[in-house]
């Protein structure tokens, strides 16, 4: 069970109300998603938006008989389509979207598709999965590893990853690849640690970190799409509606600064949050993910008609 980060923080700054419309970008277990769902009944709405599939099923099965099964509308897709996606269930002009970024714990520990580096899984590492996949031709991390130029890997590891021994693991790959495709989770943790300096293997952060949070940037174009989900987001809240980010990494929290920076001067947002909020220690000795965590918060402001 995935345990949401920073709920009370969210639940402050974006203030559902009774009757009010929310967007839950990244849905996942719903952890969020319940916390505001409690708060808007009687007569509110939520729309809950997840790329993997088998979450989406998860969380119909699990509401289908709770108290909030009128009250929520559950989509497989992508953020990156949002703005359809609102439009066609009338949630265009909504008091409040959350965007949770990245992955979630039950991709950690129970997806079984590589997302890990302390698993021994295949190397797939796509959202979108299975039956259910968004997009069924998207590439999977065993693609990525196996089919990328040196040059590519080396990139992504440096611009994703932030990783310093992009060169030496980008070679490393390149050479064991020729003798055998490389298809698991530990078959690249070995290359990586083979890569490394010895002090960089015994860090506190582990040495796998940064690679396989690179690959999985990639696999999933999240950069990108996460461009292309907070403008959608802000151009389908209603004056006075409220758009939370929560980032798990500096590429993440950047781009939610800029965009929000950029917005801001625009005039079309208030930025609410002058610094992003980061977890309490309480939460962060109960929850380790939290730690890395930090929220955004912007305020749609009145542009003449929308009023
Ligand atoms: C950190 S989890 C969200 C956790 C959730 N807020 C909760 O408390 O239960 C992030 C979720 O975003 C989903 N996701 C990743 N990229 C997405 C995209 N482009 N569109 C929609 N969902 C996406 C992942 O599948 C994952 O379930």
């Amino acid at each position: 069970m995935h345990t949401p980060v920073l709920l009370k923080e969210v639940v402050e700054y974006l203030a559902p109300k009774p009757g009010q419309k929310f967007i839950d970008a990244t849905v996942d277990g719903g952890g969020h998603a319940e916390a505001v769902l409690e708060r808007i009944l009687p007569g509110g709405t939520l729309l809950g938006i997840d790329l993997d599939g088998e979450l989406i099923t998860r969380l119909k099965f699990k509401i289908q008989d709770s108290k909030f099964k009128n009250n929520a509308i559950l989509i497989n897709d992508s953020y990156v389509n949002l703005k359809k996606i609102a439009e066609e269930n009338d949630f265009a002009g909504i008091d409040g979207i959350l965007f949770d970024l990245g992955m979630s714990s039950w991709h950690m520990e129970e997806a079984g598709r590589g997302f890990s580096f302390q698993r021994d899984e295949r190397l797939d590492m796509r959202f979108a999965y299975g039956q259910l996949a968004v997009n069924k031709k998207q590439l999977t991390a065993e693609e990525v590893i196996n089919k990328y130029s040196y040059d590519e890997l080396v990139r992504i590891l440096k611009e994703y990853g932030e990783e310093r021994f992009a060169k030496s693991i980008a070679a490393r790959i390149v050479k064991a690849r020729r003798e055998k495709p490389v298809k698991t989770t530990f078959e690249l943790v070995e290359i990586i640690k083979n890569s490394v300096p010895f002090w960089y293997r015994r860090s506190r952060i582990h040495f796998a970190t940064r690679t396989f949070q690179a690959i999985r940037i990639a696999v999933n174009d999240e950069l990108e799409n996460l461009k292309s989900g907070l403008e959608q987001g802000v151009e389908i809240l209603k004056a006075g509606g409220r758009i939370a980010v929560i980032s798990f990494h500096s590429l993440e929290d950047r781009i939610t600064k800029n965009f929000f920076r950029v917005k801001a001067k625009e005039g079309v947002i208030k930025i609410i949050t002058k610094k992003p909020i980061g977890a309490g220690l309480a939460e962060v000795v109960q929850n380790p993910r939290a730690r890395s965590a930090k929220l955004r918060v912007a305020e749609r402001e009145y542009l003449g008609l929308d009023k």
